[in-house]
């Protein structure tokens, strides 16, 4: 019998993980600026998706295993998206995420890759780099899904997620540029709304379904100062969530919800609203205060994969926006309470309370 010293082990195993690099360098990503210029032509020839010639570039998610559950995500690169797609991943659910940097879904992937070769149980990653506030990303999404479902693949959990909380402050209202209005109203909410019926074709129609959740925030129901752009975005998703209840096209299959994931440590509040300057954006003090106070996103991601993945139907469409410090759904996904650390303020007029809202 041939036996292994340590050291070949350690050779082999830096072997394995070299050969993933190097593989990874190839990562079939998917960019929206590539793909714009195909599919206009591909859709000038056959109108919808259908892209026989495309799919045969980039392998689809893997076709043996068609029993595996899909997720779209976007705004995987960072906070709660990426702690979602994570938990997906880990669950064995394959994950198509989506978002601008190309540098951080690359890492991701890699990262995954790495994580793959240790647990076949885990499911596969695939990217797509697209600005989600243009029109070019945001209509290079549904190719690009086509491509990497193949000809038979469905998603069945979707959560439209990606985000930016910019422009802040009072004065903002007369005095951000349009470029910057667009881009929060555009990424938030036009493209949420644009990729629900962009990716009809995709949805489970058969079996379960699929689940649709949209990420909202309080904001859209109490908007607290200097958020007015941010604050319209969600309020425009809480309402197209309950007019689509009314209208949803593909009937109980297709079924959709929104979500206000509470106050999370993100970006979005360690770099934008704890780093603007108080004289344009007061709260900015009132959020530093709140350092150390908040949920992690892991925590977040744990309720949202519930809603979507594991939670009755019954549940999912229980709320036509779900809220993460509802106690009485907490001891369904919970082991320990999920508290506010906003609580006071929750029973205060708008008026009074703007010092004091979440984002
Ligand atoms: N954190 C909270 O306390 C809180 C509370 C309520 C609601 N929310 C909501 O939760 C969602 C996620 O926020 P987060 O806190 O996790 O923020 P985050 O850490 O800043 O993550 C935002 C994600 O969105 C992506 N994104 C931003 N602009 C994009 C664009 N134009 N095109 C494509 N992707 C884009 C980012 O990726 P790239 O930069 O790579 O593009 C990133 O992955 C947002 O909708 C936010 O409003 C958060």
């Amino acid at each position: 019998m041939k036996i292994f010293r340590p050291n070949t082990y350690f050779s082999l195993i830096t072997l394995c993980v070299s050969m993933i690099l190097f593989l990874s360098f190839f990562q079939p990503t998917v960019h929206a600026n590539n793909l714009s210029e195909k599919s206009s032509l591909t859709r000038a020839t056959s109108p919808g998706i259908g892209t026989q010639n495309l799919l045969e570039e980039i392998p689809p998610l893997a076709p043996e295993e068609p029993h595996r559950k899909v997720a779209f995500i976007t705004g995987v690169t960072r906070g709660i998206g990426r702690a979602v797609a994570e938990l997906f991943l880990e669950n064995g659910i394959h994950v198509i995420g989506v978002a601008r940097d190309a540098v951080a879904l690359q890492a991701f992937y890699t990262n995954n890759l790495l994580k793959n070769s240790i647990s076949r149980r885990r499911g596969e990653l695939k990217t797509i780099v697209a600005d989600l506030s243009t029109d070019a990303g945001q209509d290079s999404v549904a190719l690009a899904v086509a491509r990497y479902l193949g000809e038979n693949g469905k998603l069945d959990l979707v959560l439209l997620n990606a985000g930016v909380i910019k422009p802040l402050g009072p004065k903002a209202i007369f005095t951000a540029s349009a470029d910057e209005i667009r881009r929060c109203l555009r990424t938030n909410l036009e493209s949420a709304v644009v990729l629900t019926g962009a990716l009809y074709p995709f949805y489970n129609k058969k079996n379960e379904g699929t689940r649709i959740m949209y990420v909202s925030s309080i904001a859209g129901e109490r908007p607290g100062g200097g958020t007015a752009f941010y604050s319209t975005t969600k309020a425009g998703l809480d309402q197209w969530v309950r007019a689509m209840l009314k209208d949803a096209p593909g009937g109980d299959k297709v079924s959709f919800a929104g979500v206000n994931p509470g106050n999370v440590e993100t970006d979005i509040h360690s770099k934008d609203l704890r780093g603007e300057d108080p004289l344009n954006f007061p709260r900015a003090t009132f959020f530093n205060q709140m350092k150390g106070k908040l949920m992690s996103a892991e925590k977040a991601a744990e309720y949202i994969v519930w809603l979507l993945n594991t939670a009755p139907k019954e549940e999912f469409l229980k709320y036509p926006k779900h809220n993460i410090y509802n106690s009485e759904q907490q001891k369904l996904w919970s082991t320990e309470p999920v508290l506010d650390p906003y609580p006071a303020t929750q029973t205060i007029p708008v008026s009074k309370s703007s010092a004091l809202r979440s984002p």
